[in-house]
């Protein structure tokens, strides 16, 4: 990688970019952005150069162009930038946007697509990646290389990215659901509302670590802490009462089918 080009330096620009900064130091940044205090804190934070006034240089020095623009403001920014971008290799975050959209978009077909979360702002973001078919092995791999910077890529064909959004992109909010429910339950118990608050993140943290540390079965971890006629195996015998797992399923389901009409209706 040697130039990255990134166009709108908000909240998954900005984080892509600091990403980038962190783990390839040497790495040169563009950016394309008009708000001037965002343009600003790209130059001095991260030392990324603007091109605000020079669009045709941007995409003759940036060899990898990432796009991280509202799905709404797509039209009028392609419109002004197309006579430039003609077979610029691109990654775009653009929730929603196929990839066919976007190549019709900027006049060329070298063309990844990212379905990121909220977590890339800490650098722990399943990023749901999928290409055009003629994108070709060098976008492969910077795609996958930035997607690193911002947490965890998984290539997937374009039709799953729906599936990923049900999982990552809106599982975020079921995770945050259930620390919530779980600080409730601290609360119902006796716990002051904050403490419990904290001692359920601890639990989706410690969760997480031992589930990537171990590499076990999430069900082989939840027996070995269930003692035969124990406090556990009592508590997931009220989660399942609760219809736990199907709910779950349900809440997945439910939001990929959303993502997919939202996709179909996109103007
Ligand atoms: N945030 C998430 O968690 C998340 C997750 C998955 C996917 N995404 C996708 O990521 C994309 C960006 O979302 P975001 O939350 O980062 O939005 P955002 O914070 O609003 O960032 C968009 C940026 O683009 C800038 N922009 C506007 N017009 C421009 C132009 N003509 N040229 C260049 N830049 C321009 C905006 O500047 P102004 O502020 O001046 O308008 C803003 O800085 C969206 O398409 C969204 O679907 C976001």
């Amino acid at each position: 990688m040697q130039r990255i080009g990134i166009i709108g330096f908000g909240n998954m620009g900005s984080a892509i970019a600091r990403g980038l900064r962190a783990q390839h130091p040497g790495l040169e940044l563009g950016i394309l952005e008009p708000n001037s205090e965002a343009r600003q804190r790209a130059e001095s934070e991260l030392g990324a150069i603007s091109y605000i006034d020079a669009p045709d240089r941007f995409f003759r020095d940036c060899e990898t162009v990432v796009l991280a623009i509202k799905p709404q403001d797509l039209d009028p920014i392609a419109d002004e930038l197309r006579a430039h971008s003609t077979d610029a290799a691109l990654i775009s975050v653009l929730a929603g946007t196929p990839t066919e959209r976007i190549a019709a978009a900027f006049d060329t077909q070298r063309v990844a697509r990212f379905m990121p979360s909220l977590a890339a702002s800490v650098g722990k973001s399943l990023v749901g990646v999928a290409f055009a078919a003629a994108a070709d092995k060098s976008l492969r791999e910077t795609a996958l290389t930035v997607a690193e910077t911002i947490g965890r890529p998984l290539e997937v064909p374009e039709h799953l990215m729906a599936a990923i959004t049900g999982v990552s992109g809106s599982g975020l909010a079921y995770a945050f659901a259930f620390a919530h429910a779980l600080a409730m339950g601290g609360v119902s118990t006796g716990l002051k509302y904050d403490d419990a608050l904290a001692a359920a993140v601890m639990v989706l943290d410690g969760a997480a670590e031992v589930l990537r540390a171990t590499g076990e079965h999430p069900l082989a971890l939840a027996s070995k802490v269930s003692s035969p006629a124990g406090t556990t195996i009592k508590g997931l015998t009220a989660l399942e009462r609760g219809a736990f797992t199907a709910t779950v399923i349900d809440a997945v389901e439910q939001a990929a089918h959303r993502a997919n009409e939202l996709e179909r209706t996109a103007p």
